[in-house]
C-alpha cells in the first residue's frame, strides 16, 4: 500500500469503542490510529493480503482493473474485477473525514465498523437484500463486498426515468426483517441491551441529528435553497409548531431504541436491477426508532414521485408514490407473519397494532425530516436538483409544503392512500 499515511492522534483505539481522548483531540471526537488510505493501485495487492482475491469471478488472465466509484459524500469504493465484464468485488473504505469537504470537515472512520456491524446482523436475517460481505479490515477501516455492478442505485434509476417497479415491496420485507428479528420481539431481554450498547454510533447519530434534524429548521452555513423559495423558507422556518413537532422527531430519534436501522435508507442506498434490490451504505446504523428508516424511503419516494409530476409523467409520479403504500404494506406483512414468533409472549396480539400505527406516524414524520432537509438543507436531492427552471422551485416548493404538512400533521394520515391527495394539495 502506498497511500498517504492519515492522521490520527496516532493512538490505537479498539475497533468499536473510544479510546482514551489523546492531547490534541477535540472533545467529543474518537481517536483513531494513523492509518494508511488505499489508492486503485494499492487494491489488488490489498485484497491478495487479506486472502480475498480468489472471490473475483472471471477468468481474464491480465492484471486485475480497479475501478473508483465514489459518487456518495462521506468513503471511498472501488470496484476489483478479473474480468471486465464481469462483477468482482467492493473495497470501501472510510476517510477520517468528508470526502467531499476534505480535512476541512472530521469524520471518525469508526463508521465503517458500524457498517460492518450492521452487515453482520444482515447477512444473518436479510441476506438477499444486501451484497454478500467479505469481512471487514480494523486496521484500515476498509471493507469488502459483493460488487453489484449489474445493479443501478434506485435514486439515478428514477432521475433516469426508469419505472421504480417493485422496489417499495422489497424494502418493506428488508426494514422488517431487520426491525423485528433487533427489536425486543425478535431477541431476549440481555441479547437487546447488549445489541444497544455494541451499536452505539454517536459521530454518525450526531450528523443526522445535525443536519437532518435540526439545521434545515435555523439558518445555517449547511443549508441552501433556490431564491424562488425565499419567502416560503423564512415562513417555513418561523412556524413554532413547526419548530415544536421537528424537535419532537429529534427527542425520538435520540431516544427511541426500538431496533437496529440502517439509518440512512434514502434512495442513494438501494440498488437495482435484473429483478434484484439490494440494500448498502448502512454506516448510520444504531438501535433506534424503525419509521427513521421507512421514512427515508417514503420521502425520496415523494420526491421522485413529484418530480415526475413536474415534468408532466403523472403515470412514472403515481408509480413512484405507490412505493410508499406498497412499502409499509410489504413491512406490516413481513412484521405480522413474524409476530407469532416473538420472544416475550407477554405482548398480546392487541399491542401489534398499536405498535405498528405508532411506527407509521413515525414514519411519515421522518419523511417530512428528510424532505425538508433534501430541498433547503445539506445535500439537496439530485431528482430535484437535475430538474429544469422552471420546474425545479416549483418542485421544491412542493416538497417543503409536503414535507410541513407531514411534521405537523402526520397524526392526522392513517393510510398510505391519503397521500396521493396531500400530494396534489401540496
Ligand atoms: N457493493 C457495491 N457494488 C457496486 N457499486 C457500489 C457498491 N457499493 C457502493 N457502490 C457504488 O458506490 C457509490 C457510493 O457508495 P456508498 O453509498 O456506500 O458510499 P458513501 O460514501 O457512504 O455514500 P453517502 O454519501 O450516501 O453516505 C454508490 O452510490 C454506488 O454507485
Ligand atoms: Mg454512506
Amino acid at each position: 500500500m502506498s497511500g498517504a499515511l492519515t492522521g490520527g492522534p496516532g493512538q490505537a483505539a479498539p475497533a468499536d469503542l473510544p479510546g482514551p481522548a489523546a492531547p490534541g483531540t477535540p472533545p467529543g471526537r474518537r481517536p483513531y490510529p494513523a492509518y494508511p488510505l488505499l489508492s486503485p493501485d494499492d487494491v489488488p495487492g490489498y485484497l491478495e493480503s487479506r486472502g480475498l482475491s480468489s472471490l473475483l469471478g472471471g477468468t481474464a488472465g491480465g492484471p486485475l482493473t480497479v475501478r473508483e466509484v465514489s459518487d456518495g459524500n462521506l468513503n471511498r469504493i472501488f470496484l476489483v474485477r478479473r474480468d471486465p465484464d464481469v462483477p468482482g468485488l467492493a473495497v470501501k473504505q472510510a476517510l477520517p473525514w468528508v470526502r467531499v469537504h476534505g480535512e476541512s470537515w472530521p469524520l471518525t472512520p469508526y463508521r465503517a465498523a458500524a457498517e460492518a456491524r450492521a452487515y453482520e446482523h444482515l447477512a444473518r436475517v436479510a441476506p438477499e437484500f444486501v451484497p454478500a460481505y467479505h469481512g471487514y479490515d480494523p486496521a484500515t477501516f476498509t471493507l469488502v463486498m459483493e460488487d453489484l455492478g449489474d445493479l443501478d442505485v434506485l435514486r439515478a434509476a428514477s432521475i433516469a426515468g426508469r419505472s421504480p417497479g417493485d422496489t417499495g415491496a422489497q424494502v418493506g420485507v428488508f426494514v422488517a426483517r431487520l426491525a423485528f428479528a433487533t427489536s425486543d420481539f425478535g431477541m431476549s431481554s440481555a441479547g437487546r441491551k447488549k445489541l444497544i450498547a455494541e451499536s452505539v454510533n454517536p459521530e454518525l447519530c450526531e450528523l443526522t441529528e445535525d443536519v437532518v434534524l435540526t439545521e434545515p429548521y435555523i439558518e445555517h452555513e449547511h443549508n441552501g435553497h433556490h431564491p424562488a423559495l425565499d419567502a416560503l423558507v423564512r415562513e417555513v422556518r418561523a412556524d413554532p409548531e413547526l419548530r415544536r413537532e421537528a424537535a419532537r422527531l429529534k427527542h425520538l430519534f435520540t431516544t427511541k431504541a426500538e431496533a437496529l436501522i440502517h439509518g440512512d435508507l434514502h434512495s442513494g442506498s438501494v440498488m437495482v436491477g435484473g429483478g434484484r434490490v439490494a440494500v448498502i451504505d448502512p454506516e448510520f446504523s444504531f438501535v433506534g426508532p424503525i419509521g427513521f428508516d421507512l421514512g427515508l424511503f417514503w420521502a425520496n419516494a415523494l420526491i421522485a414521485a413529484i418530480r415526475g409530476d413536474v415534468l408532466g409523467s403523472s403515470g412514472l409520479g403515481a408509480e413512484h408514490l405507490a412505493q410508499v403504500a406498497a412499502s409499509w404494506e410489504a413491512f406490516t406483512g413481513e412484521f405480522q407473519r413474524s409476530w407469532p414468533t416473538r420472544a416475550d409472549g407477554f405482548y398480546p396480539d392487541s399491542y401489534l397494532a398499536e405498535f405498528l400505527r405508532g411506527v407509521w406516524h413515525d414514519g411519515l414524520g421522518y419523511a417530512g425530516s428528510e424532505a425538508m432537509r433534501r430541498a433547503v438543507g445539506y445535500a439537496h436531492a439530485a431528482d430535484l436538483e437535475t430538474l429544469p427552471e422552471p420546474e425545479r422551485p416549483i418542485a421544491a416548493a412542493r416538497v417543503v409544503r409536503l414535507a410541513r404538512e407531514l411534521i405537523t400533521r402526520r397524526h392526522g394520515y392513517d393510510r398510505p392512500d391519503a397521500l396521493a391527495r396531500l400530494l396534489r394539495e401540496v
